[in-house]
C-alpha cells in the first residue's frame, strides 16, 4: 500500500486540477489547446490524459469541483487509480482536502484478489507536501483489513478463520490474546454458546489487549457472526446472499483495532469478537426457549435470526464489568438500519450527548459519516417477554433499529460511555474510493475521534 505513494518531489507527471468556471490561464498552452482540441469538460472525478509532443503522455488533467459545491466527495482522486495508465503522478495546483485525496487513492486501489490473478497495473502518487503518510497508510491498512476480511467468504472465513484473523494481528502489534471455547464458554457466555451451537464451526469469543494498563480503557465490540442463514427462523434465498458480511462488525473492530495499535494512542485497549456461525441443524437453539445470559438477565426467543444481540449482549457484560471509560460496539444489526438510511450512513446510538456530536461531526470531516438515532426508552415496551426479562426480537415491526440498540443497552451499567453502531459493512455499489464489496464504516471517525481526545 505504501508503495503506491511516492515522496513530494519523486519524479512525476503533472496531474493539472482545474474545476469548471476555474480560470485556466496558469495551464500551459498545449494542455490548453488540447483541453478544447479534445472538447473535454473538467466535470468532478474525471481524467483526460494529455499527449506529448513525441506521442508520449506529458501528463493529465483532473476534474474537481468548485470550491462551493454543495455536496463535495473528497475521495474523487480514487478515480485516478482507475483511470491514469501506469506511472507516478503528482497534483498540480490546490486540492480542497489534500489528505483525504491521497487516503481516497489508496481506499481505490483496493482489490480482493485473494481468489484472482492481482491486477499488475499499478498509478503510483507523489504525495502533496504536508501529508502525513505515515498516518493516511496506517488508516488504509485498517480499512484494507476490514475489507479483506468482510469479503472472504464464509467456507474460508468460519469462526477458526477469524480467530486467526484476530491472533495474527495480535502478535504483530504485541498484544495479548485469549479465545475462550467449549465448557468455558458453554458455562460463562450462555447466548454466545446458545447461537453457535447450531453449527459445527464451533463459537468462541476472541479477546485481545494492549496498551499500558493505567491508560484510559478503550473496548471495542464486533459482532463476528460469520454466516447468518437466520437459524431456523431461515430467511429467504434473497435476504441470505450477502449474509458473509455479517461478521462486518468484527472485521471493522479488527481495522480500528489497527489504527489504534499502529499508531500507538494512549489507551489501554480491548477487542471482544462473539465468533460464531448462525446455522441450521439439530443443536439450533429455537423460537421460544429461553436463555439465562451471563449478566443473568433471562432472555425469550421471538426470532432466531436475531442472534447478532444475543452474541454481543453476553460480550458487552464482560466488557461492561471493567468499567471501561468507552465502550464501542460494531455491527451488522439490523435491516431497519438500511430502510432507514440506507447503506452509506451508519446510525450510532448513545446515551451521552457530547460524545454523539462530537462523533457525527468528525465522520463528516473524515468522510466517514455516521448519523445519531434515539435510544427512546418507551420502545421498551416492544422488547418485553411474558415469561423472561426481555425478547430479543421486537413486536409490531416498527423501530428495529432502535429496539435492537434498547436490547443492547440493558447489557451496559457501568461503562462511562456507550455507543453502539449499527452498520452495514459493504458496498453495494461502487463509488469514488469505495469499490463495491465489503466496507468500513465508521471506523475512521471512531480513530479521529480517539486521536483527538486521546493522541498526542
Ligand atoms: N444480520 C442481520 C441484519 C442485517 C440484514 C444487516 C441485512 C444488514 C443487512 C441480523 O442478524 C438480522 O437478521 N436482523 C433481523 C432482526 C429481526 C429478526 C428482529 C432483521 O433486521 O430483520
Ligand atoms: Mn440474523
Ligand atoms: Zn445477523
Amino acid at each position: 500500500m505504501q508503495s503506491l505513494l511516492l515522496p513530494p518531489d519523486a519524479p512525476s507527471l503533472p496531474l493539472w486540477v482545474l474545476s469548471r468556471d476555474q480560470d485556466r490561464s496558469r495551464l500551459p498552452e498545449t494542455v490548453r489547446a488540447w483541453i478544447a482540441a479534445s472538447g473535454f469538460k473538467p466535470a468532478p472525478g474525471r481524467v483526460l490524459t494529455v499527449p506529448g509532443p513525441s506521442g508520449g503522455l506529458l501528463g493529465a488533467v483532473f476534474g474537481v469541483e468548485p470550491d462551493d459545491a454543495a455536496s463535495r466527495d473528497p475521495f474523487l482522486a480514487a478515480n485516478l487509480a482507475r483511470d491514469l495508465p501506469a506511472g507516478a503522478y503528482r497534483f498540480e495546483g490546490a486540492l480542497p482536502d489534500p489528505r483525504l485525496a491521497v487516503l481516497g487513492f489508496l481506499l481505490g486501489s483496493y482489490r480482493f484478489d485473494r481468489y484472482r490473478k492481482p491486477d499488475v497495473r499499478t498509478v503510483q502518487l507523489a504525495v502533496p507536501h504536508g501529508v502525513d503518510v505515515a498516518e493516511v497508510v496506517r488508516i488504509a491498512e485498517g480499512v484494507r483489513l476490514a475489507r479483506d476480511l468482510v469479503n472472504t467468504p464464509s467456507n474460508d472465513m468460519g469462526p477458526e478463520e477469524l480467530e486467526s484473523a484476530a491472533r495474527e494481528l495480535a502478535g504483530r502489534h504485541g498484544a495479548a490474546f485469549d479465545v475462550v471455547r467449549g465448557e468455558a464458554l458453554t458455562r460463562d457466555f450462555p447466548l454466545i454458546e446458545a447461537v453457535g451451537a447450531s453449527s459445527p464451526r464451533a463459537p468462541r469469543l476472541l479477546d485481545l489487549s494492549w496498551g499500558d494498563g493505567s491508560h484510559p480503557r478503550v473496548t471495542i465490540i464486533g459482532k463476528g457472526v460469520c454466516f447468518d442463514t437466520g437459524g431456523l427462523d431461515i430467511k429467504p434465498s434473497s435476504a441470505m446472499l450477502l449474509m458473509k458480511k455479517d461478521m462486518g462488525g468484527a472485521a471493522n473492530a479488527l481495522g480500528l483495532a489497527h489504527m489504534i495499535m499502529d499508531a500507538g494512542l494512549p489507551v489501554r485497549l480491548r477487542v471482544l469478537i462473539p465468533a460464531v456461525e448462525n446455522a441450521v441443524s439439530g443443536h439450533s437453539f429455537r423460537p421460544g426457549d429461553i436463555f439465562r445470559s451471563r449478566k443473568g438477565l433471562t432472555v425469550e426467543i421471538g426470532n432466531t435470526d436475531a442472534e447478532g444481540r444475543l452474541v454481543l449482549a453476553d460480550a458487552l457484560a464482560l466488557a461492561d464489568e471493567e468499567e471501561p471509560e468507552l465502550l464501542i460496539d460494531l455491527a451488522t444489526l439490523t435491516g431497519a438500519a438500511r430502510v432507514a438510511l440506507g447503506p452509506e450512513i451508519p446510525p450510532v446510538f448513545t446515551d451521552d450527548e457530547a460524545f454523539a456530536r462530537e462523533i457525527v461531526e468528525i465522520s463528516m470531516a473524515e468522510n466517514d459519516p455516521v448519523w445519531r438515532l434515539p435510544l427512546w426508552r418507551r420502545y421498551e415496551r416492544m422488547i418485553e417477554s411474558k415469561v423472561a426479562d426481555i425478547n430479543n426480537a421486537g413486536t409490531g415491526g416498527h423501530a428495529g433499529a432502535i429496539t435492537a440498540a434498547l436490547f443492547l443497552r440493558r447489557f451496559v451499567e457501568k461503562a462511562k460511555t456507550y455507543a453502539h453502531f449499527d452498520i452495514f459493512a459493504w458496498t453495494p455499489n461502487a463509488r469514488p474510493g469505495r469499490p463495491e464489496g465489503g466496507e468500513a464504516h465508521a471506523i475512521r471517525a471512531i480513530y479521529a475521534c480517539l486521536g483527538k481526545r486521546y493522541g498526542a
